[in-house]
């Protein structure tokens, strides 16, 4: 057992950094398969807090060789900041690698974000305004920019001036913007190009190499099963896939490598940005939570929506991405709650429903019916081994466990690297040539 996939199960967020960061130990090697910096990873170790956008959580340990594949959209200026930020705690980056095939953002895809999110008006998405959605648009499009091109400066400059030209027409005539100097642009990402040099390089080859040599890889999603772009509540979604298949896609593995897929849910449910969420706690329930659970987004600082714990959400994660195994996150935000909820069902158009529909008018129109279990206490966070946990606690997750189908494999009780009782260890067995 060696590749192991971590996804979201609900809308982002769900401590999937912490995660990593945990399994990293275990692992020779994390990649990033998919997204740019609308990811907010946060790591919390020794008390000291590391917020990742880009590189993948395994960074923190020296040894591991951390992937951006090929799937992901990525800001150079962005990624060149997040090392000087590593580098200044003290954090080497020199087992960094960056697929040559990952798309490039650009200014023009940061201004379009706002763009498209300004003419949306009350129908906005909420984006991060990172420039995604658009990077993305122009890969689709094949008028995208790769890293590999950074390589290439006469192929690059060409490239980079027939985008310019469309792009200004666009902002120009449709927007009535001023338009972008291509010459200043053209520079600048060569400067960038130079800089991120030494890391670029074929990373599907690198992963392969090491499934080869029998070495554990973690594929680190990032946002969420219901944020992917085919799964997900379309179109309040992000424009990657974070579902397991992603990691294939996005790195550069056949699905025949892959050995567990770990789903990462929170005991609760949180949302930040628009689009629909059946189990959202509008009321005093929802604000304790916020509060408790410092709800506040990592890239953008929004407060996220809360809500309880959703079956059917992680059902359909299970479906859509195969899981072998769940991790339960900030179960210590929810204690010292009498009760505690988990939505199992909707209630729509007079009928009972267990299937997350696709149709949002229909989604809009859900009412979450609800199972209430007992509370546990405050002291329930000191635990590191299951049994040592307050029944209540394990009564929820066994329930959990119960409505999904798969072991709840870790349980995370707080920020912290060692607030984390892990049930069932990841990597079992590592394949050896
Ligand atoms: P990610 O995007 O999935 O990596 O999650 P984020 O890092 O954006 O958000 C999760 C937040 O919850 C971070 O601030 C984490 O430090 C924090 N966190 C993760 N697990 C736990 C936990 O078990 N308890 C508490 N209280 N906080 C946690
Ligand atoms: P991590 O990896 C939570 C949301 C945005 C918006 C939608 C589309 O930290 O879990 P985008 O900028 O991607 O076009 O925005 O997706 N979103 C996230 N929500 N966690 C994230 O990443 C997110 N990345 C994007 O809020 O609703
Ligand atoms: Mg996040």
């Amino acid at each position: 057992m060696s590749a192991v996939v971590v996804v979201g199960a609900q809308w982002g967020d769900e401590g999937k950094g912490k995660t990593i960061d945990y399994l990293a130990e275990q692992a020779d090697v994390v990649v990033r398969y998919q997204g740019g910096n609308n990811a907010g990873h946060t790591v919390v170790v020794d008390g000291l807090e590391y917020k990742l956008h880009l590189i993948p959580s395994g960074i923190l340990y020296q040894d591991k060789l951390c992937v951006l594949g090929n799937g992901m959209v990525i800001d150079p200026q962005v990624l060149l900041q997040e090392m000087a930020y590593l580098k200044e705690r003290g954090i080497s980056v020199d087992n960094l690698r960056i697929s040559d095939r990952a798309h490039l953002i650009f200014p023009y895809h940061r201004i379009l974000d706002e763009l498209f999110e300004e003419e949306r008006g009350e129908k906005k998405i909420g984006t991060t305004k990172r420039g995604i959605g658009p990077a993305y648009v122009d890969k689709s499009a094949r008028t995208g920019l790769r890293v590999g091109d950074l390589q290439n400066p006469g192929r690059f400059s060409e490239a980079l001036r027939a985008s310019v030209e469309t792009k200004n027409h666009l902002l120009e005539q449709v927007y009535r913007r001023p338009p972008l100097d291509v010459d200043t642009m053209i520079e600048e990402y060569l400067g960038y190009g130079a800089r991120l040099e030494q890391y670029i390089a074929d990373t599907s080859l690198l992963v392969n190499v090491a499934l080869d040599e029998g070495k554990g890889v973690l594929f680190e999603g990032a946002q969420g099963t219901m944020l992917d772009i085919d799964h997900g509540t379309y179109p309040y979604v992000t424009s990657s896939h974070p579902t397991a298949g992603g990691a294939c896609i996005g790195a550069g593995v056949g699905p025949t490598r892959l050995d567990q897929v770990i789903g990462v849910a929170k005991a609760y449910t949180t949302r930040v940005g628009d689009g629909p969420f059946p189990t959202e706690l509008t009321g005093p329930i929802g604000a304790a939570i916020q509060e408790k659970g410092n709800e506040y987004g990592t890239t953008t600082g929004r407060p996220r929506r809360c809500g309880w714990l959703d079956a059917l959400v992680l059902r359909y994660t299970l479906r859509v991405s195969g899981l072998t195994g769940l991790v339960l996150t900030k179960l210590d935000t929810l204690a010292g709650l009498d009760s505690v909820r988990i939505c199992t069902a909707y209630r729509v158009q007079g009928q009972v429903i267990t299937e997350f529909p696709s149709d949002l008018d229909l989604l809009e129109g859900c009412e979450p019916v609800y199972e209430d279990l007992p509370g546990w206490t405050e002291d329930a966070a000191e635990a590191r081994d299951y049994d040592s946990l307050p029944p209540e606690l394990k009564g929820f997750i066994e329930r959990v466990e119960g409505l999904i189908g798969v072991p709840v494999v870790m349980a995370s009780l707080g920020r912290q690297r060692q607030e984390t009782i892990l049930r069932e260890p990841i990597f079992p067995e590592r394949r050896r040539p």
